[in-house]
Order: C-alpha cells, then structure tokens, then sequence
C-alpha cells in the first residue's frame, strides 16, 4: 500500500524526543524521507539512522543553523515539502509572572517562539518556489485558554505560534503553501513529565480538566501531525487544530 507521505521531505525539529520523535517515525512509517533537527547529536544520529532518515544539528534560536537546515533538507532530497516546527521548552523557571525573571522570559521566547519565526522565514522561499508544502507549528491548547497555575512566558509564546500561524496560512495560501498550528493538550513526554515530577498535586489539577480523564500519548499527536501533512488535509490552512481531549470544549468534566 502507499505511503501517505511517499516521495516527500520532511523537516522536524526536536525530533529526538516526545512528540517529535513519535513524528520522525510516524513520517518515516508513511514514506516520507525525514530530517531529524536536534541539540542532541547522539540521539539524533540514532533517531535517524532507525528510520533511515537524516540528522542535522541545529539550535532552532539560532538564524544561520535553521536556514542551513532547510537549505540541507533540499539539497539532499530536491525539495522540502513538510515542516514540522516542534522543539520548544517548559522549565520550571518559568512559573507566575510575579516569579518569572526577565531572563527566563526571554529564554522561553527565543525557543517557543523566535524559533518558529526563523523556521517559517527560512523554509517558506523553497515552498513558494515550489508551489507545495505543509507548514506545522507546535502551539498548544494553553494558547486559546488561560491556566490558573500559569507559565506565563510558555503560554504567551504559544499565543505568539497561532498568530503567526493563523497570518502566514492566509498569505500564503495562494502559493500553495498550508500553515496550521498544532495545538496538543497534555501529553504524556518528558517534558510535561518534568514538570509535573516535583508536583503531583500540579498534575492531578490538570487532568481534572480533561474530559477524557487522561493525557495524550505522542504517538495521537504524531497521527494528527500526519494528517496536517499529508494531502488529506489540503483544504485546511490557517487552522487552530486542537487535538486535546476535549478540554477547550469543557466546562465541566464528567467524574
Ligand atoms: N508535552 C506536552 O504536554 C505538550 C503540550 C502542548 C504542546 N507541547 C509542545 O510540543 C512540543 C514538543 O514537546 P515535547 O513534550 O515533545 O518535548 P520534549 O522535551 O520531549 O522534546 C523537545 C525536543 O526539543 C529539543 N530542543 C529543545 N531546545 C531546542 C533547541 N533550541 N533547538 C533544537 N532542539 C531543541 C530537545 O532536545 C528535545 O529533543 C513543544 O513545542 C511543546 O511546547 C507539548
């Protein structure tokens, strides 16, 4: 049977870990030829050797390593036809605005949200040239709804990927180019699992607001990422595509 990403490239970021990773091999199940771009030279070369891909060191806050990314991506396979903009951080200094310093601010910033900008700016000129391409980008469910135990930098960042998203899906609609934000609830990866490690209490009041009584597995947001990629998802663009368990649709949640 064919694959549904036969023939493509594929470009993700934060490939090494929790939902990116699940991608990479969900991309590389369906065909595609995957570029895994990490911090993580180890992993990273053994992510991709797995799924007989590629791996690119890039630190996707800095301008010169993301085009050098998408220039690679193109010159190995001819063209870049998926870019799942993925790497992002949650640390626990980023907490309250009241507790949250500048610097921890401006981290999160640089790697939630410049990253994505530079993302977008360096893949975009081989897409429209191409006339085809499918732009992702992690946002979150935190995005479109305030959290009482706040990340205030996180939430904002993630606020800053949909705008842009939802703006660069109108642009460039017309060149052929498709930009979605993909917007997970909770998911079960090292990163939530950092930050709900210290504080069990922190997670149960999450779960508490997912009708679904649980948290995703990367390998259900890896299916959505699938789709947003793939043709089957050729007259979505510019969408919020929520994939998380029903908690933007509750008000209460079933006990
Ligand atoms: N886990 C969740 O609950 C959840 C929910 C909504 C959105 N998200 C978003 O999903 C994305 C992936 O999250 P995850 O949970 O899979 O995280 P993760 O921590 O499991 O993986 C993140 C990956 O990004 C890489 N990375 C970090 N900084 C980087 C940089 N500067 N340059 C290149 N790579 C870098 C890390 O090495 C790691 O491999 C993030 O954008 C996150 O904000 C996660």
């Amino acid at each position: 049977m064919a694959g549904r990403l036969d023939g493509r490239s594929a470009v993700v970021t934060g490939g090494c870990s929790g939902i990116g990773l699940a991608t990479v091999r969900r991309f590389a199940e369906e065909g595609a030829r995957v570029v895994v771009a990490d911090l993580d030279d180890e992993r990273g070369s053994q992510v991709a050797e797995e799924v007989g891909g590629r791996y690119v060191h890039c630190d996707v806050t800095v301008k010169e390593e993301v085009d050098a990314l998408y220039a690679a991506t193109r010159e190995a396979y001819g063209s870049v036809d998926v870019a799942f903009n993925n790497a992002g951080i949650s640390p626990p200094e980023d907490d309250s605005i009241l507790d949250t310093d500048l610097e921890a601010w401006r981290r999160v910033q640089e790697v939630n949200l410049t990253s994505v900008y530079l993302c977008c700016k360096a893949v975009l000129p081989h897409m429209i040239e191409q006339r085809r391409g499918s732009i992702i980008n992690t946002a979150s469910f935190v995005a479109v709804m305030g959290a009482a135990t706040s990340q205030i930098s996180y939430s904002a960042s993630k606020g800053g990927v949909l705008s842009m998203s939802r703006e660069l899906g109108v642009q460039f609609a017309r060149d052929g180019v498709r930009v979605n934000a993909l917007c997970p609830g909770p998911v079960n990866t090292p990163l939530l699992q950092e930050l709900f490690a210290k504080d069990a209490e922190r997670a149960q009041r999450r779960l508490v607001h997912v009708p679904m009584g649980r948290f995703a597995e990367p390998e259900e947001i890896a299916n959505a990422a699938l789709f947003l990629a793939s043709d089957e998802s050729s007259f979505i663009t510019a969408s919020t595509f929520l994939v998380d368990g029903g908690i933007s649709g509750a008000y209460v949640t079933p006990l």
